[in-house]
């Protein structure tokens, strides 16, 4: 018999290696939430930005994180969940390589993780979710009943963010950006609250030479073996 019973499903991994994309596919065909954990990050970083905020301004006073409200909606058409800041849509403007080559930094500083930990556990209370981000299966949802960890090689990461960013008009350099995903990957791997690393219970998707489709179509069957034997 079918269980209707709702799971968290957490989607770990490197910069660049389409964590978001999958999670939204899987998301998409369990008629779940999908969150992007990085776009918080990403939020985060822009508002810092803007205020003219240093993350030493953030670590001596965190009460100032309570003026930045994230949510994310739903477009039009409904096929896609737009990020959010203090009621702005800045769903292009924290892709940019300004907001990029600063989240990594932002993102090592515990007052901001402990903030937006929070945040992310109250959006999963109901299950039902898929989360992609560096710590999900770690830290914000260690009870997550699927967890798939996502890697592939630099250069191919690269490639992607380029073709990304192109399509969006938004300028790239591909240079610039794998040495960015280098440089994040060293961050985010050796930062000293809740770095990237494996969960021991994650399953490894390592997709360099697998098609969006392959990737979707292998992780809903993992997601559909442990909703049926909830
Ligand atoms: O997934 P992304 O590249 O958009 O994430 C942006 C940055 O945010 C990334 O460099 C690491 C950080 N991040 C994090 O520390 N923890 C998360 N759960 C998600 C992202």
């Amino acid at each position: 018999m079918r269980s209707d019973k709702k799971i968290i499903i957490a989607i770990d991994g490197h910069s660049s290696c389409g964590k978001g994309t999958l999670a939204k596919n899987i998301a998409r065909s369990l008629g779940y939430m999908f969150i992007d954990s990085g776009a918080m990050y990403r939020a985060v970083t822009l508002y810092l930005i803007r205020e003219q905020l240093t993350l030493d301004d953030v670590r001596n006073d965190p009460s100032i994180l309570q003026d930045i409200q994230i949510d994310f909606r739903l477009n039009g058409d409904g096929t896609f969940y737009n990020t959010y800041l203090n009621d702005e849509n800045v769903e292009t403007l924290i892709r940019t390589m300004e907001v990029s080559k600063r989240v990594s930094e932002v993102s090592t500083v515990k007052e901001i993780r402990d903030f937006l930990v929070d945040q992310q556990r109250e959006l999963g209370k109901e299950r039902g979710i898929v989360m992609d981000g560096r710590d999900i299966g770690t830290v914000v949802f260690p009870d997550a009943e699927l967890k798939i960890f996502m890697t592939a090689e630099p250069e191919v990461r690269a490639k992607r963010r380029y073709l990304e960013l192109t399509e969006k008009g938004l300028g790239a350099d591909y240079d610039d950006i794998l040495a960015n995903i280098r440089e994040r990957d060293k961050m985010d791997s050796t930062r000293e609250y809740s770095p990237l690393h494996q969960a021991n219970d994650a399953i490894i998707l390592n997709n360099t030479d697998m098609t969006r489709e392959e990737q979707a179509r292998l992780a809903l069957t993992w997601a559909k073996g442990v909703i049926m034997a909830q």
